[in-house]
């Protein structure tokens, strides 16, 4: 596996416009853009911070994993997610190691494939694999 760097770090929130708020005008950091991502039920405000980025993840249904994360631990950190440079390669590296894993197959969006490990595998923290596939 070939981790290349921390390509975001996501945080949870309620109104993802308020916290926007907080972090353009806390730390000067610039709106990249907003998506919606119906796959994950959420929309994501992306910030760039040097070589990486903040992100703002707002559930939009009540439904998801996200939007019960939110209801039971609040807002807060979500998770953490290292950039490699080829996903399934990675993902089956770790399956032969016996790490567990969310998705066994990324998920293609636009510009990435993405990737979840369980967080019980890696101290709690929830880590997400990208592999960036050029430009949407
Ligand atoms: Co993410």
């Amino acid at each position: 596996m070939k981790p290349i760097k921390i390509n975001h770090v996501a945080i949870v929130v309620k109104d993802i416009d308020a916290a926007l708020d907080f972090w353009q005008q806390a730390f000067g950091l610039r709106l990249d853009h907003v998506e919606e991502v119906p796959s994950q039920k959420s929309k994501v405000a992306f910030l760039p911070l040097g070589e990486s980025e903040i992100e703002l993840v707002q559930p939009t249904t009540t439904d998801s994993g996200l939007a019960s994360f939110l209801e039971k631990r609040g807002e807060g950190m979500h998770h953490v997610c290292i950039e490699v440079e080829d996903i399934d390669a990675a993902l089956a590296e770790l399956k032969s190691k016996g790490v567990r894993l969310i998705n066994e197959v990324p998920e293609e969006l636009p510009g990435r494939k993405m990737a979840f490990i369980h967080p019980k595998a890696a101290n709690g923290v929830l880590v997400e694999l990208y592999q960036l596939t050029g430009r949407a």
